[in-house]
C-alpha cells in the first residue's frame, strides 16, 4: 500500500507537516502540524495551518488522525486548531507522560496540569496499529531525541519525525531532557531494519551544505548507505561520540520555551486567568 503524501514546509522552523492519504478513499491523516508563533510579540498566527486546511478542503479529504511524532521543542502544534476545523483524533506516544512530568516541574505547573496524557485522544505504544480509511498504520517507538518519539509506518511510508534527517544532514539532537544518543542509535537501527525501498519522510530539513533545495523524502536503502551519521554500518560508540560532542555545541531552539508549554498540552494554551488572558512562562536558568 502506497499512501499519497504531501509535505508542507515551514520556513520559520524548518518543519515539514504531512498530509497522508489513503489511495482508495478520501481518508487522510495530518502529521506534525505547525501553529506559527512570533516570540517577540507573543502572537500566534494560523497561516501555516490554514494552508493545510485549504488543501484538505480543496481535495475533499476526511481527516481521521492528527498525529504528533513527539513533543516538539521548536514549533507549536496546530493540532487543536486543525481538529476544530477538520476533525480527527490527536495521537502521540504514551511516554508523553514522562515529558509532561519533566516539564511540568520545569514550568512549575500546578496540580491542574494533568501529567497522564489525557489532553490527547490517543496514546500509542510500540506495536499499536490504526487505520486511515482502508490503510493500516503501525507504530514504532523510536526514542532518543525525546522519550516519547514515535515513527508512524503507514503502508510503504515511514514518518520518522526527529530521528533520521536527510542522509546528507544526518540525525536529530539527543540533548533535551530524557534524550539519549545510545537510545537514538538503537531506534534508528529499528527504522533501518525496514525494507530498503521503504520511503522515509523526515520531520525537519536544514538543507545540508552544498544542497540547493529543501528535501524531506528518502528511503531506508539511501539512509543505510549514505547517512552521514549512521550510514555504512557506523557503530553505536562512533555515533554516540559524534552526537554528544556535536550536541554540546548547539544552541537551544528559538521557540523551545513556548513550544514545550503548548505541546505538552496537546497544542492547547495554558488556562486563561480570571480576565481571560493567556500567559506563557519563561523559567530563568532552568533549561
Ligand atoms: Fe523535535
Amino acid at each position: 500500500m502506497k499512501p499519497d503524501v504531501t509535505g508542507f514546509f515551514d520556513d520559520a522552523t524548518n518543519t515539514i507537516s504531512f498530509v497522508v492519504k489513503d489511495p482508495q478513499s478520501d481518508s487522510c491523516a495530518i502529521i506534525d502540524s505547525v501553529l506559527d508563533f512570533d516570540y517577540s510579540s507573543g502572537r500566534t498566527d494560523t497561516g501555516s495551518a490554514d494552508e493545510v486546511i485549504e488543501y484538505v478542503k480543496k481535495n475533499n479529504l476526511r481527516v481521521e488522525w492528527l498525529l504528533e511524532s513527539h513533543v516538539h521543542a521548536d514549533h507549536l502544534s496546530a493540532a487543536p486548531y486543525l481538529q476544530e476545523h477538520l476533525g480527527g483524533k490527536i495521537g502521540i506516544g504514551e511516554n508523553i507522560t514522562m515529558v509532561q512530568d519533566t516539564f511540568g516541574k520545569v514550568f512549575n505547573e500546578g496540580t491542574e496540569f494533568q501529567r497522564d496524557g489525557s489532553q490527547f485522544d490517543k496514546l500509542f505504544v510500540e506495536g499499536d496499529s490504526f487505520h486511515i480509511g482502508q490503510m493500516r498504520g503501525d507504530v514504532l517507538h523510536t526514542p532518543g531525541h525525546t522519550p516519547a518519539c514515535l515513527t508512524y509506518l503507514i503502508g510503504d511510508a515511514a514518518f520518522v519525525g526527529d530521528t533520521l534527517f536527510m542522509p546528507d544532514f544526518g540525525t536529530a539532537r539527543c540533548d533535551f531532557p530524557g534524550g539519549s544518543s545510545e537510545m537514538l542509535f538503537n531506534s534508528i537501527q529499528k527504522i533501518l531494519a525496514l525494507p530498503d525501498e521503504t520511503r522515509i519522510f523526515v520531520g525537519h530539513d536544514y538543507k545540508a551544505p552544498g544542497r540547493d533545495d529543501y528535501a524531506w523524502e528518502t528511503t531506508v536503502g539511501a539512509q543505510k548507505s549514505l547517512n552521514v551519521h549512521v550510514g555504512e554500518g557506523k557503530s553505536q560508540a562512533e555515533f554516540v561520540e559524534m552526537r554528544d560532542s556535536r550536541d554540546a555545541t548547539l544552541a537551544m531552539p528559538k521557540l523551545i520555551i513556548p513550544s514545550l508549554q503548548v505541546n505538552m498540552r496537546a497544542g492547547q494554551m495554558p488556562e486563561p486567568d480570571e480576565e481571560g488572558d493567556v500567559f506563557l512562562k519563561v523559567p530563568v536558568n532552568k533549561i
